[in-house]
């Protein structure tokens, strides 16, 4: 094995071993949000339906997997469990970053797993906004994805020790890959969260889905300091917008998909990203965890076990749509408020 290929492969299993190995976080900003009990109820729980759509793609289940791993052979076994995982339960699954396999074919095999298992499920790809635009497209063949996540995570580049220095070309490439991708494109952090200018920034190239990807659960800013000689940078722990907030910041681009990710600890965090508008919810790190303490009949347990309790949470609401959980009163945090009032999001 040559050296850069040991590097790569070795980076990609400190990922997993780093995120496993991650301290939960010790606050949420999701409860900074309630909802309020109302007493009499106003529908039945068979009544619930929360199927959703991503762009043009029609989801039976509003919640789904999110990108983690490829590119060496630990990788390759957790990709291959979770797609079973994915395609017993119906939910959707994007896999990690396939730069690995642009490079290296013979590291094809670790993402093209998840589509051998799952052959008609929903499944997307997962790419960097540095790609060359030709690799991104082959990246689509490679698993047959039905959507293309494109990851932006510069603090994460910035704190890895051999991460990338160089930005600029981020959005060109990111509105190359929108102009000629055949397949929904979803522009998506990755634990740092979003705010109203990327928004602006992203609609203004014709991007329609994000996947706000906000503080709160795996902190790359701690993955990536783990991984430096000195880890100097733990005080940047903490960086970037929660996904509550991500998704207040959302509010004023209707017209954008949002999927919220990051920190989804249960599915009454879920159901609030849902009554803050977005689509779907997708988790990593708890994935993870369940994938590698409980297999895959634990993990398929644990997915039936969240699809019934979002039905419950949504009965008790009264809402029988992801779009009627909108409509359903919320109180924030005077934190909260007070972020609103500061950035003009009333
Ligand atoms: C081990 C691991 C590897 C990850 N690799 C990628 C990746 O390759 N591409 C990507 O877009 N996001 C990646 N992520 C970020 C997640 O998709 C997600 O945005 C982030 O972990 C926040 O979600 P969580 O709090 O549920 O973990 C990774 C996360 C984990 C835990």
């Amino acid at each position: 094995m040559s050296y850069e290929k040991n590097k790569r492969e070795q980076r990609k299993d400190d990922h997993i071993q780093l995120a496993i190995d991650h301290p939960d976080s010790p606050r949420s900003a999701f409860d900074e949000i309630r909802f309020i009990h109302q007493s009499i109820p106003s529908l039945n729980i068979d009544e619930v339906n929360l199927s959703t759509t991503i762009g043009n793609l029609k989801v039976n289940h509003p919640f789904y997997i999110n990108a983690m791993t490829g590119g060496s052979k630990r990788a390759a076994e957790i990709n291959e469990k979770l797609a079973i995982v994915a395609r017993e339960t119906h939910i959707t699954m994007a896999v990690g970053s396939m730069h690995a396999a642009l490079k290296d074919t013979a590291l094809a095999h670790s993402y093209m797993v998840v589509r051998q298992q799952n052959p008609n499920g929903m499944i997307f790809g997962n790419v960097g906004a540095d790609v060359d635009v030709d690799l991104a497209l082959q990246a689509i063949d490679m698993i047959q994805a039905d959507a293309l996540q494109i990851h932006v995570n510069v603090p994460q580049e910035l704190v890895m020790p051999e991460g990338s220095r160089q930005f600029s070309t981020w959005l060109s490439t990111i509105e190359k890959i929108v102009t000629r991708s055949s397949v929904p494109v979803i522009v998506k952090e990755v634990g740092f969260g979003m705010s109203q200018e990327t928004f602006s920034q992203l609609m203004d190239i014709g991007v329609e889905i994000v996947d706000v990807s906000g503080r709160g659960g795996t902190d790359f800013i701690h993955v990536e300091n783990e991984r430096r000689s000195l880890k100097d940078m733990s005080y940047l722990k903490e960086w970037g917008q929660s996904t509550a907030v991500s998704l207040l910041e959302a509010k004023p681009f209707p017209e954008l998909d949002v999927l919220a990710s990051g920190g989804i600890r249960h599915p009454l965090d879920a159901i609030k990203c849902y009554a803050l508008g977005a689509k779907a919810v997708g988790m990593s790190r708890n994935m993870l965890l369940l994938i590698e303490d409980q297999g895959i009949e634990g993990t398929i347990e644990y997915v039936e076990s969240f699809k019934e309790q979002l039905k419950i949470i949504a009965t008790m609401l009264g809402a029988s749509t992801l779009q009627e959980l909108q409509d359903k009163p919320i109180v924030l945090s005077p934190g909260l408020i007070s972020w609103q009032e500061q950035r003009n999001l009333k």
